[in-house]
């Protein structure tokens, strides 16, 4: 029996992830350490045997405490969400800096391991019609201030590793979708919008590539990470969806959603251009593959899932709307 510290337990991926280890590792014992900034949300985690205590990974003395508690510690606390890191970087680097500091600090000191959980927006974009993929050995190249600190996290572990011996394990992953994402990201703000009346919004002409995956997806390849992986190493986590551009995934949820309309609104500043992940080290030495692969079939089959989420729980999205809507409003998006 294993004790799990999940930071960020209350967000997207990392509610779902307590949700699959819970239903797969039932004899572990699980603590959510969450802020509940306006990213996370207490109630993704109802009906779950778990000890959930709201607090920031910037506190030294409670992170400590709970890292003593712990045998591994899951780290998907962070700011988040690109645009927001254009309008105010400061709590980026707050988060996912300092509190990746502090994290790693507490594991030094308790001789603990570490699972830190990054993004594919480290190495920077491809060019749109290049048909290359980011590799672990790809060099870092961030654009954004999001995308920076994740970076900076990224260094700080590997070198606790080095200088220090601490034990950790890195997972750089692809766009997710599926149910409990805050409604500010693309695929379900765009499924809210239709829901509410609202017209789908791209960003420019829809022509960038983001590589997405199945959160169950994504928290699989964790979890076989967590059990598998070797010490000091990363692993890109991807599920081969490099083809589809914003424009043809906007497109696959009018359809999936009956409507036809959408509309063009102006650009992210900096936009990254094309994300897309080899995950071929991750599928050779653990074993790992997508069930929600190629876009065709995975990717509707997900979609699908995803949308009827939605549907199902406009209380849990409803009070956000207005808003988010707002916020984007304000920026011509
Ligand atoms: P999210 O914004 O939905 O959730 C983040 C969670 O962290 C929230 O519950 C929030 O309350 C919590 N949090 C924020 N600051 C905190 C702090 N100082 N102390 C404690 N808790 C804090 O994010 P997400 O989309 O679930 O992303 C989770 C992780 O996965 C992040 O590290 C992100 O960089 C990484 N990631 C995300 C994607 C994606 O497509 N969403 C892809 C690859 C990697
Ligand atoms: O690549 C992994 C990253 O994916 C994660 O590290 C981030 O945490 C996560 O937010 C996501 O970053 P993106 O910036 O790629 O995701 P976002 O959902 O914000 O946007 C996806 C694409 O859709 C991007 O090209 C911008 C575009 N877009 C976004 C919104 C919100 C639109 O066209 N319209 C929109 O309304």
């Amino acid at each position: 029996m294993r004790t799990l510290l999940v930071t960020g337990g209350a967000g997207f991926i990392g509610s779902n992830f307590v949700h699959l280890a819970a239903r797969q590792n039932p004899t572990d014992r699980i603590i959510v350490l969450d802020k509940i900034t306006y990213a996370g949300n207490r109630d993704n985690l109802s009906g779950l045997d778990v000890e959930f205590v709201q607090g920031d990974i910037c506190d030294g003395p409670l992170v400590d405490e709970l890292v003593s508690r712990s045998d591994v510690v899951i780290h998907f606390a962070a700011e988040s969400h690109n645009d927001n890191s254009l309008r105010d970087p400061s709590p980026f680097v707050d988060t996912n800096l300092v509190g990746t500091f502090t994290l790693l600090e507490a594991i030094r000191r308790h001789a603990r391991h570490l699972h830190h959980i990054s993004t594919d927006e480290v190495f920077g974009d491809l060019p749109i019609d290049s048909p290359e993929r980011f590799t672990e050995e790809t060099p870092y190249r961030p654009s954004s201030p999001y995308s920076a600190t994740k970076a900076g996290s990224d260094h700080l572990v590997r070198a606790w590793v080095r200088s220090f011996g601490v034990s950790a394990t890195i997972s750089n992953c692809s766009n997710n979708y599926g149910p409990y994402q805050h409604i500010e990201k693309f695929i379900p703000r765009q499924i809210t919008n239709i829901l509410d009346g609202r017209l789908p919004k791209l960003y420019g002409t829809g022509e960038q590539v983001r590589d997405w995956i199945h959160v169950d997806d994504h928290n699989a390849a964790v979890l076989q990470i967590l059990d598998h992986g070797r010490m000091g190493e990363t692993y890109n986590i991807g599920a081969d969806n490099d083809h589809v551009n914003n424009r043809q995934v906007i497109e696959l949820i009018c359809e999936l959603m009956g409507v036809e309309d959408y509309e063009h609104v102006a650009d992210r500043p900096g936009h990254d251009q094309r994300y897309a992940m080899d995950s071929t080290k991750l599928r050779r030495e653990l074993g790992w593959a997508p069930r929600y692969t190629d876009t065709e079939t995975g990717m509707r089959a997900g979609l699908t899932q995803t949308i009827a989420w939605y549907r199902e729980h406009e209380q849990w999205w409803r009070p956000l709307k207005q808003q988010v809507e707002s916020g984007y409003q304000e920026r011509g998006q």
